[in-house]
């Protein structure tokens, strides 16, 4: 098992410093960073448009990942392309033409992602993996950070992991939600390949300390395996 990407989101960073935020998350060692955008109808709260994408463009080199929490994404998904966003990730749930969504991000230069909550079977997806690089496991209800992650999400990030191998396909799988030390050695074991992480590295008095730790909890998790299950 690889080391996982670590994806900290600024949904838990000072709103009004988003450019130091940024910033921390490329000197702690975070590998991506990942956007929550918030409408206010997918889920309550409202975060920010293309427009800090945009702006945050010039701060960092680093992946941008781009959650999309909002009802039809496909009149979002071109502004954030445009705006510099490398992963688009959309929900499921709210898009009716996932398949043309998906195809038209790809066709528009950026990586297709879609995301599930917690009460969507990782079995939906079915007909839709095969045309997306990522898969957003959410591991709470989308909409707020510091939640407490739900169990029974992880063993859906692993089935789908499984799924990915069974049908020769080669999407990322990423969870969301509730990431923290606490966590950590459950979170290894279903094994992800990114991790998103908002109020755990945001909160943490060593960020990169934090991220160390989450990056470490894979490498332990190798040594217990041995090296005949790599
Ligand atoms: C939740 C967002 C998450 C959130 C995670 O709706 O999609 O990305 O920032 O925050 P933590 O890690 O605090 O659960
Ligand atoms: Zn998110």
């Amino acid at each position: 098992m690889e080391e996982p990407i670590v994806a900290p989101s600024v949904l838990a960073a000072d709103f009004s410093d988003m450019r130091s935020a940024v910033s921390l998350i490329g000197a702690s060692g975070g590998d991506w960073i990942h956007f929550d955008v918030m409408d206010g109808r997918f889920v309550p709260d409202i975060t920010f448009g293309p427009k800090m994408i945009a702006d945050l463009r010039t701060a960092s080199t680093l992946p941008f990942d781009v959650h999309l929490m909002t009802v039809e994404p496909e009149r979002l998904a071109p502004a954030f392309i445009a705006a510099g966003a490398d992963y688009i990730t959309f929900h499921f749930e709210a898009a009716t033409h996932a398949h043309r969504l998906a195809v038209a991000i790809r066709d528009a230069g950026a990586r297709p992602g879609v995301s599930i909550v917690p009460s969507t079977p990782a079995a939906a997806l079915d007909e839709i993996l095969p045309f997306v690089d990522l898969v957003l496991v959410m591991t709470v209800d989308p909409g707020a950070g510091g939640q407490a992650l739900i169990p029974s999400c992880l063993a859906k990030a692993k089935r789908l992991a499984d799924l990915r191998k069974e049908r020769g396909l080669s999407y990322l799988v990423s969870i969301d939600g509730g990431v923290n030390a606490a966590v950590l050695p459950s979170v290894a074991e279903a094994g992800p390949d990114v991790l998103v992480m908002g109020s755990a590295f945001f909160a943490a008095r060593d960020p990169k300390a934090a991220v160390s730790a989450t990056k470490a909890a894979y490498a332990a998790r190798r040594l217990a395996d041995g090296p005949a299950a790599r």
